[in-house]
């Protein structure tokens, strides 16, 4: 199994690329399901999660094409679905892969999912997406720890969502695309991945208005075709790369993110005194040797990103004074506060707030990956760390990140991966 291995203290500079959006390209590549014939998407992520995708529509039938090395286009090819189960085996290594029930029950009248289950930051329920869907008409069954939704035909409904969900809202608009009539999708998800599946499923053909509000309109079409279509940057990686040139005191341009897409993180970042420029091809960070404390209350876009708490944190352990970071999202997000504290930060949890204080001198050791995001709060802590970091389990890395090590050492840093450790 692979480590990555940091030695600390480098100051990152220079130019990096952000790749295709993880959180886009997994519903985006899922509603091809919606039409028949070949789809072509560009800038695609090389990620472990986007491949778990790729296995699921081959699974149901979907040639895939993938251009050579990572150049990013993918060729989707749904002339021939035979199969309308999504298995344990591929969705329980990623919950996302419920984004295939909306389209195959809305184009096939019918879908048999796994249930996702509960995973490392929290319980994650699907009862938004299964209401939304039996409002459209749908029966659900739940047996076998697989959700079935059968319906000839759905139809247009007003859902009213309870929690705000993002893969909820893009589960029921991609099903309310092609139902009979109109559907309203109220307290929806205004994430930026959730206007990009507007903007292709509107390529598509389909009538939505409202993506990026709190209430979405679709009127259902009988039929819809297959595209081309080129992601959006990662905002999340984008965030990432920022905060590791501010806590390594660098100075680095960050190109192809979308400043729209990051307010709420770069208020923050300027909030500690780092200095932040929009520039023409991106934004650029010039890290400061003080950094001021600063609270976050992680919350739905346009709130400060849930996906982006762990990279704060450790921030905030460089700062001189006391944080406070509310992680409102998801009841179990603080699985790397423990690896923090191992490598000398002082941070308290009580229940779902963390006190940071800081500046704490961080010292490189042997650290176990739990979640995708708690892995990048790693990688960000070996780079200030002194010594030598170890992060085990980079699988977890691999699946939402395009090569971070690779583009962190074009930076700079001195960071390699090597073979050992459970
Ligand atoms: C999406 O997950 C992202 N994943 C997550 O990113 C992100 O953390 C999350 O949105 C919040 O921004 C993808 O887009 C693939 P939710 P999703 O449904 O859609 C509760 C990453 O690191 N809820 O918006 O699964 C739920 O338990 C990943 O890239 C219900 O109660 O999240 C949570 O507390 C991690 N019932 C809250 O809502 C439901 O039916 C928000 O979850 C659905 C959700």
């Amino acid at each position: 199994m692979q480590k990555i291995v940091i030695r600390g203290g480098a100051r990152l500079r220079g130019e990096v690329r952000v790749s295709g959006s993880k959180n886009a390209a997994l519903p985006i590549l899922a509603s091809s399901l919606l039409a028949v014939g070949r789809s072509i998407y560009r800038n695609v992520p090389p990620l472990g999660d986007v491949r778990t995708m790729g296995r699921l529509l081959g699974k149901l039938g979907a040639e895939l094409s993938s251009s050579p090395g990572g150049a990013g286009v993918t060729v989707v090819d749904t002339s021939h679905i035979t199969e309308l189960e999504a298995p344990y085996d591929l969705v329980k290594t990623m919950r996302a892969s419920v984004v295939v029930l909306g389209p195959l029950v809305a184009r096939y009248g019918q879908a048999r999912v796994s249930l996702p289950g509960g995973c490392a930051i929290g319980a994650r329920p699907i009862d938004q997406h299964l209401k939304g869907l039996q409002a459209m008409g749908a029966r659900i069954e739940l047996a076998n720890g697989y959700v079935t939704a059968r319906a000839r035909r759905l139809r247009g409904a007003s859902i009213l969502f309870d929690v705000v969900t993002v893969t909820g809202t893009e589960n029921l608009m991609m099903a309310g695309a092609l139902a009979r009539g109109r559907t309203t999708l109220e307290n929806a998800a205004r994430e930026p991945e959730v206007e990009e599946l507007a903007r292709v499923l509107n390529k598509m053909g389909a009538k939505i208005r409202g993506a990026g509000t709190p209430l979405i309109t679709i009127e259902g079409v009988d039929e819809l075709h297959p595209i081309e279509h080129t992601i959006i940057p990662d905002r999340i990686e984008a965030g990432t790369l920022l905060v590791a040139a501010a806590i390594t005191r660098g100075n680095v341009l960050v190109r192809d993110c979308l400043p729209e897409h990051l307010d709420a993180v770069l208020s923050k970042l300027r909030a500690t005194g780092t200095d932040v420029t929009a520039e023409a091809d991106g934004i650029r960070v010039r890290g400061r040797g003080e950094l001021e404390p600063a609270d976050i209350s992680t919350q739905p876009f346009p709130g400060f990103p849930t996906d982006m708490q762990a990279q704060f944190m450790v921030l905030m352990t460089r700062a001189t004074g006391q944080s406070v970071l509310s992680e409102t999202i998801f009841e179990n997000r603080y699985m790397h506060v423990p690896e923090l504290q191992r490598m000398g930060a002082d941070i308290a949890v009580e229940g779902r707030t963390a006190i940071v204080r800081g500046p704490s001198r961080l010292t490189g050791a042997t650290v176990m990956a739990t979640d995708l995001r708690a892995s990048a709060c790693l990688v960000l802590a070996g780079l200030i760390a002194h010594g030598t970091t170890e992060i085990r389990r980079i699988y977890h890395l691999d699946r939402g990140y395009d090569r971070l090590d690779r583009k962190l050492r074009l930076l700079g840093a001195h960071v390699r991966r090597a073979q050992g450790g459970p």
